[in-house]
């Protein structure tokens, strides 16, 4: 049973990239671009590419899979599923019913968040405080799935070599031992912005036409370099704002594990936050940014990779349209 004091811990961890590798290299012979150019504005050096047939709730799904493995847990034990994407598989059902047909959950309470590249954070604070809240829910799958490259206009290189796709996954369960767990969040947004990176079509207020289409209207868009300079200024902000009121300092933080969009904003916040970049978790040169997967696979590889010690301090920080942002602080257990 547990009570609003109780902890919360990520009890298992899972993730999955599609098989086909793009390269800067094969994009060059797509867009007037060059590997060079998108490997010192970005630090990407390739993204992985979802195949006909694979979408959000199919890799959705199997990094989940691979999560209640991870957790020990079976698929009945699961209560509670919640899936952020902004590339659902269609408008509705939500991707987490999708999901929770494909992995056969039986028995839980099934919904989408859409927050953009901090819908993993969302989630976790979401998540955390369902458990939290009472009795009912006691294993929470969260997941962060995207097929990107299903909203790319591949004809655009100011966007089209940003961006891949995946999926990664947590189980999130309370504390049976009182392990700190999830310690604390800094969620924030600002409407005003969306204009920065959106999509303005497939909506109700510009539903698919055939002008709509060749209008491109159904691509993400995007003013890179603003978005570029609100996301240094919000991560930071976020990311100090959580280190203050938890009275942690800079060095009490064994590893960060940030949105992986782009190296130089990383490098950014590593210098206002006085957090060497030695401590940065980074794989973004293999996936690109992959919005609401690109925390829980970085997440996951670190894990896996045995970057993550028991005990360790973890920050994450992410931003994305909306805008919307946000600050997590984690014990790993
Ligand atoms: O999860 C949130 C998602 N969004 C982001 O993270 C985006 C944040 N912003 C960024 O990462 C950077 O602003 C970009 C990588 C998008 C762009 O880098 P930048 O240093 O801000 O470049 P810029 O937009 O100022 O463009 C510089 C030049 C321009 O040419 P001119 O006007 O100087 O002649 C662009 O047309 O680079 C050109 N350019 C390119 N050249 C080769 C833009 N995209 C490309 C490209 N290849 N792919």
């Amino acid at each position: 049973m547990s009570s609003p004091t109780s902890s919360v811990i990520i009890k298992g961890i899972g993730s999955f990239t599609p098989e086909k590798v793009l390269t800067n290299g094969e994009l060059s012979e797509m867009v007037d671009t060059s590997d060079e150019w998108i490997r010192t504005r970005t630090g990407i050096r390739e993204r992985r590419i979802a195949k006909e047939g694979e979408t959000a709730s199919t890799m959705g799904a199997i990094a989940a899979q691979r999560a209640i493995e991870d957790a020990g847990l079976s698929v009945d034990e699961i209560d509670l599923v919640i899936v952020a994407t902004i590339t659902p598989d269609m408008p509705f059902p939500s991707t987490a019913c999708l999901v929770q047909t494909k992995l056969g959950i039986s028995n839980a309470v099934c919904f989408d968040v859409e927050a953009a590249c901090s819908g993993f954070l969302y989630l976790l604070e979401l998540g955390s405080s369902l458990l939290k809240g009472g009795t009912k829910y006691r294993n929470a799958l969260v997941i962060g799935s995207e097929k990107l490259s299903s909203i790319l206009d591949w004809e655009d290189r100011t966007t089209c070599v940003l961006f891949g796709d995946g999926a990664g996954a947590a189980v999130l369960s309370i504390s049976e031992n009182g392990e700190d767990g999830l310690i604390d969040f800094r969620l924030g947004a600002d409407g005003t912005k969306s204009d920065v990176l959106y999509m303005p079509g497939g909506g109700c207020s510009l539903p698919a036409t055939i002008d709509s289409i060749e209008d491109g209207k159904h691509f993400l868009k995007m003013r890179g370099r603003e978005v570029f300079k609100l996301a240094v200024k919000v991560m930071e902000q976020s990311a100090a704002e959580i280190l203050e009121q938890n009275n942690l300092s800079p060095d009490q933080i064994q590893c960060v594990i940030p949105h992986q969009a782009n190296l130089r904003i990383i490098e950014s916040i590593s210098t206002r936050l006085n957090i060497p970049m030695e401590r940065f978790f980074l794989n973004l040169e293999k996936y690109g940014n992959t919005s609401a997967a690109s925390i829980p696979i970085a997440l996951d590889e670190a894990y896996r990779s045995g970057r993550l010690k028991s005990g360790d301090l973890i920050l994450m920080v992410a931003f994305g349209a909306g805008l919307t942002w946000g600050a997590s602080l984690m014990r790993w257990c």
